[in-house]
């Protein structure tokens, strides 16, 4: 069609009709929800959501990334550095993240319970701290390899006893093709053999020249074990996020990532979402990966329910038809149906992908899978 209205054309690129009227507003153009929009008109409005005009408004809408567009520059405000955490094997990653949230989870949270949900928040300096507790390298992997960027920072953990291990190299490659600053973590200072200099040497020959020698990388030394230096992390994670200045707009319908999901007995399909963009509430109509329904219950990494979670919020839910994957996008809509239509389209295309996976089971996959 050559032409459309503004409620129309809204509803074709599933907007709220009220934004599309803000942005012919910033455009120089007066209009209503029942203004016609001609062929240019529709053209430009949709190219500013990244959406192709052909013949007619096409839109791949089982597509969740096309749901993942940009805000205007004044709707946006901070939110908390999405932090993970990578290193060599055994070379504190977990007593790191423990130590985190030891000491700043449970400090004035009495009777708080910690849940383990894969991502935890903690507030430094009355700032909030979002760190995701990666399961390892090959899932964060999968999900970058899916192009859901889901992390500021890197905190690279090295072992000052032990020094640049091949799984550090990785992690560094990882970093760098994710375009994420790094923070190096020098742990383990506290042993007798630690040797932060060593550290620093062997990782200038990878890029991370640390501040003190005049390169940009901020080296940490510190103790995941005695806790020494942990604050003075938490504060250059905050640095770094004044200086990166991460912002979203906690004022439209929420999209993020899963971090993890599982089948819960009693409870059904519960996933952990970290929301990206956007304010995530109860009731609302989500698809998430190939799965769809209405958020039912959130509950915080402190064990608590809540009602809503802005940007970078991890939160755990319930309400899914089926059980999503690890890296998968999610993306809140309008109204029931439509999270319906969508999810349902998706859910198909996943059991074609997968009956084409079967087709092609060959005899020795036969003999394995028997
Ligand atoms: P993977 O998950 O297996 O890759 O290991 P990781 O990097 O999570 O290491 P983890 O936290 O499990 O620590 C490995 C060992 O190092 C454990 O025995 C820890 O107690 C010890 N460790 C971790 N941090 C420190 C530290 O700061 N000082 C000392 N002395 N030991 C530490
Ligand atoms: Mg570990």
């Amino acid at each position: 069609s050559e032409s459309l209205t503004v409620g129309e054309l809204a509803k074709k690129i599933y907007r709220e009709p009220s934004e599309i009227i803000k942005k012919l507003f910033l455009l120089g153009v007066m209009a209503t929800i029942n203004q016609v929009l001609d062929k240019d008109a529709i053209e430009l409005i949709a190219s500013e959501y990244g959406v192709e005009v052909e013949e007619e408004i096409k839109i791949d809408t089982t597509d969740l990334e096309v749901y993942f567009t940009e805000d205007s520059e004044e709707s946006l405000i901070e939110r908390p550095s999405v932090v993970t955490i990578m290193g060599h094997v055994d070379h504190g990653k977990t007593t790191l993240l423990d130590s985190i949230r030891n000491t700043k989870v449970t400090e004035g949270e009495a009777g708080g319970i910690t849940q383990h949900i894969g991502a935890y928040q903690v507030v430094e300096n009355g700032k909030k701290i979002t760190f995701l507790d990666t399961p390892g390298h090959a899932a964060f992997t999968t999900m970058r390899a899916r192009g859901a960027k889901i992390t500021d920072i890197t905190i690279l953990v090295v072992a000052a006893d032990d020094g640049v291990m091949p799984q550090t190299v990785e992690a560094i490659n990882h970093a760098k093709a994710a375009e994420v600053p790094i923070i190096v973590a020098v742990n383990k200072m506290d042993k007798e053999a630690a040797n932060a200099d060593r550290v620093m040497q062997e990782l200038t020959e990878h890029g991370l020249v640390s501040e003190a020698w005049g390169g940009e990388t901020i080296f940490v030394p510190l103790s995941a074990k005695t806790g020494e230096g942990i604050d003075t992390l938490l504060e250059m994670i905050l640095l770094v996020g004044e200086v990166e200045e991460y912002k979203a707009n906690p004022n439209r319908k929420a999209v993020g990532t899963v971090i993890e999901a599982q089948l819960d007995k009693g409870r059904g399909s519960v996933a952990t979402l970290l929301v990206q963009n956007g304010t995530l509430k109860i009731g609302d109509p989500i698809v998430v990966g190939h799965t769809f329904g209405r958020v039912r219950a959130m509950v915080n990494d402190k064990g608590r329910r809540v009602k809503e979670a802005g940007p970078s919020t991890p939160v755990e839910i319930t309400g899914l038809n089926d059980v999503p994957q690890a890296g998968d996008r999610f993306v809140v809509f309008e109204d029931e149906k439509t999270a319906r239509q969508v999810g349902e389209a998706r859910a198909q295309t996943a059991l074609v992908a997968h009956r084409g996976e079967k087709s092609i089971v060959s005899l020795e996959t036969l003999f394995d899978q028997l």
